[in-house]
Parts: C-alpha cells; sequence; structure tokens
C-alpha cells in the first residue's frame, strides 16, 4: 500500500510542467562555445553561425510540424519585433532560425503562414538524425539559445516567456507592470461624447499610475482573450505601437502584458510637443507609432489604413479622457525624425499622431 502511494506522488510529481520543463532544459552549458554550423536559406543561399560574431543571437530551434513551436511563434515574433532595435551593451541583437522540417515544402508553407521576418534555415535533415540538433544536444523543441558576440552560451529557454525574461534581463530594461484597468470608471458613452473637446493647458501634476493604466488600455490595450485590442484594425494588423512620454522617461505599451517597457530616463517631452513649445509641459503624451512592417503591405492604400488605425487609437483615447475628467488633445505635429531617433526605431516606423494628456487646468 505504502510502495503503492509512492509510485503514484512520484508519477504525479513527474506530471507538473516544472518537471517536464527542466527534463527538457536546453542541455548546453552556460559560457561554453555554442557549436558552429553552416545551412541553407530558403532561397539555397548558405547561411554560416560564424558570420554572426559580434553581434548577440537569438537562435531559434523548430519545425513546422512541431505543434510547442507553432505556439509559440506569435509570442516569438512579438518579441523579435520588440527587440528588433534594441542593443545590448551596444551590440546587435539578431535573430536566426534553424527548421527541422525533413520536407521542404512544408516549411516553406509554414514560413508563408506565419511570417516570421528574420533569416530561417533548414538543412533539410530530419530532427532525430539531424547534426545541429545533435551538437545543440536537443532533447526539446522549441528551444532558444541566446549567444554572445564572442559566440558562447549565454541562456537557454524553451518558451518565448522565457526568453522574454532573458531578453529583458540582457538588455537591462525592466517591464513595469501597470495596475489593472478599471473598467467600471467614467461616464457613460454619450455623456463623454458630449464633453469631449480639445484641451491644451494642463494642471501641473503627473497622471496617476491607475490613469496612465486606464488611458493605455482605452487606446489599445487587449479586450479579448485571443489578443484582440480595444482599439481595431485593418485586418487586425495590430501595427499601432504605443510609447509613453513623461517627465521621467520614455516607455512602450505591451498590450499583452497590460505593462510598460522602459526605453530610456529623461525628459524628452519637448520632442513630442515640437513646435508647440507650451504643451512641452504636459504631464503625458501617447504617440502612435506604426509599425509599417507589421502592417505588412506598402502604397497609398496601406498608409491610408495605418493613419485610419492610428485615428481610432486617439479617438479612443479622447472619449477616454472626456469619461474619466482628464484633458486631452489630438496633434499631428511632432519632431518624427527626432522620435525615431530616440526610440531606437528605423524608417519603416512612422509616428503618425499622438495625444498631449493631462488634468484639466484650474482655468478649464
Ligand atoms: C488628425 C488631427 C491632427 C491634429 N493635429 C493637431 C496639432 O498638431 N496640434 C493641435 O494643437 N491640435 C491638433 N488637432 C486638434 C484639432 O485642432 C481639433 O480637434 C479641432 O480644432 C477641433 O476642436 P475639438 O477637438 O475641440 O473639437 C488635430 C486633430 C486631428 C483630428
Amino acid at each position: 500500500m505504502t510502495r503503492h502511494l509512492l509510485f503514484l506522488l512520484i508519477a504525479f510529481l513527474c506530471s507538473l510542467p516544472g518537471m517536464a520543463q527542466s527534463e527538457n532544459a536546453p542541455a548546453l552549458t552556460v559560457g561554453t562555445s555554442a557549436p558552429l554550423f553552416v545551412a541553407p536559406d530558403t532561397l539555397g543561399q548558405k547561411v554560416a553561425l560564424k558570420d554572426y560574431r559580434g553581434s548577440w543571437i537569438v537562435l531559434d530551434f523548430w519545425a513546422s510540424w512541431c505543434g510547442d513551436c507553432r505556439r509559440e511563434i506569435p509570442g516569438m515574433k512579438r518579441l523579435e519585433a520588440a527587440y528588433r532595435n534594441v542593443s545590448i551593451d551596444g551590440k546587435p541583437l539578431k535573430w536566426l532560425s534553424v527548421s527541422f522540417d525533413d520536407n521542404h515544402e512544408n516549411w516553406r508553407k509554414a514560413l508563408q503562414k506565419y511570417q516570421m521576418p528574420w533569416p530561417q534555415i533548414s538543412d533539410g535533415k530530419p530532427w532525430k538524425k539531424n547534426p545541429i540538433a545533435a551538437v545543440y544536444k536537443l532533447k526539446w523543441i522549441p528551444t532558444c539559445y541566446i549567444i554572445d558576440p564572442e559566440g558562447r552560451i549565454v541562456s537557454g529557454v524553451i518558451t518565448a516567456e522565457g526568453l522574454e525574461a532573458e531578453l529583458s534581463r540582457l538588455s537591462g530594461k525592466q517591464q513595469l507592470l501597470l495596475p489593472a484597468p478599471s473598467t467600471e470608471r467614467g461616464t457613460d458613452i454619450m455623456t463623454a461624447l458630449r464633453k469631449r473637446h480639445s484641451v491644451r493647458q494642463y494642471a501641473d501634476r503627473p497622471l496617476s499610475q491607475q490613469d496612465i493604466a486606464d488611458l493605455l488600455w482605452a487606446a489599445g490595450g487587449k479586450n479579448r482573450e485571443d489578443g484582440r485590442l480595444t482599439s481595431p484594425t485593418a485586418m487586425n494588423r495590430q501595427e499601432i505601437i504605443l510609447f509613453l512620454f513623461t517627465a521621467k522617461g520614455c516607455y512602450r505599451y505591451l498590450p499583452e502584458h497590460h505593462a510598460l517597457q522602459w526605453i530610456c530616463d529623461g525628459d524628452n517631452r519637448a520632442l513630442v510637443a515640437s513646435r508647440q513649445e507650451a504643451l512641452a509641459k504636459s504631464p503625458a503624451f501617447i504617440v502612435m507609432v506604426a509599425d509599417t512592417r507589421r502592417f505588412g503591405q506598402e502604397g497609398q492604400q496601406a498608409e491610408r489604413m495605418m493613419c485610419a488605425d492610428a485615428g481610432i487609437v486617439s479617438q479612443n483615447i479622447n472619449v477616454c479622457c472626456a469619461s474619466t475628467g482628464m484633458a486631452t488633445v489630438t496633434r499631428a505635429t511632432m519632431d518624427k525624425d527626432g522620435i525615431i531617433s530616440l526610440l531606437g526605431l528605423d524608417s519603416t516606423f512612422d509616428p503618425i499622431l499622438n495625444n498631449a494628456i493631462g488634468y484639466p487646468a484650474e482655468t478649464e
């Protein structure tokens, strides 16, 4: 009887997710050299790991037939976008995915479906007989290794969540979790619409954490389990990224986590105020930046859609402010180049609109 109970206990413990994870944990030792390899990309061009020396690498192992890998792809894509222009100790961070698909067509179709915008390679050999899987001692996919610019293993993880924690640790970027949005507050929508008007002068006090949390959630927070947002976007591309500028620093809003990703310290509100210098002391700005690569299409129609998407976000902010006693103005004026450069973005990002936000000045 006692032996039976012991057996059940062991079976139960082994079935715990933590146990499964530690069994599958990446096996290469931190600090050792990442094994070098060469494999062709989708066009048959050889890609060598050693050519990545001098950069940090997220080396991702996956296959289209692997359900756990497919499940992690949205998280990986979000992280790649979030860290696309982040450097660690002055060195760029690059992504490389190695697939263990032995059926080229399946691999190609999966790449077309999942649209991972970073280099993809595969030597076409099956996972169990794959020399790259062997030298990396892979017991499980997905597995990701982070490799430093000298080619050493820094860490290994098996989920996008784990990768996020490692990247945020390495880049020194903090994520600040926001208070949950208080979705019961505010006047009714018709009252808010009746009250809505542009305000360009604010009381001289910072916004509360709760107001920042509610505003960002109203602007473009996650309001459904499937990851969709309070503001609609054309084809649900979710290409409008929200950046918060306050007297203390700049942050990127992460709807998935309802959190702020720290970008830089310091007061850069003057970049957003631009020619309207009097607005530089506005307690906060939310800047709506279109990630045009994420939108995935070019041309006049695509640009119109992105502007429409940004406009909707801005109106959500306007209505939220009118409903909750804050004051705001939608603006197209801003120093776009200065903002792009401060945020470490490139020309594929387009700041479209911003809202200056505060509490009504006593004269209002
Ligand atoms: C797309 C757009 C861009 C705007 N750009 C600016 C701007 O750069 N600076 C500003 O002070 N107001 C800007 N505004 C605010 C408008 O001037 C304001 O909405 C308009 O005068 C109507 O006033 P109301 O919002 O109180 O109804 C903008 C509004 C929109 C919709």
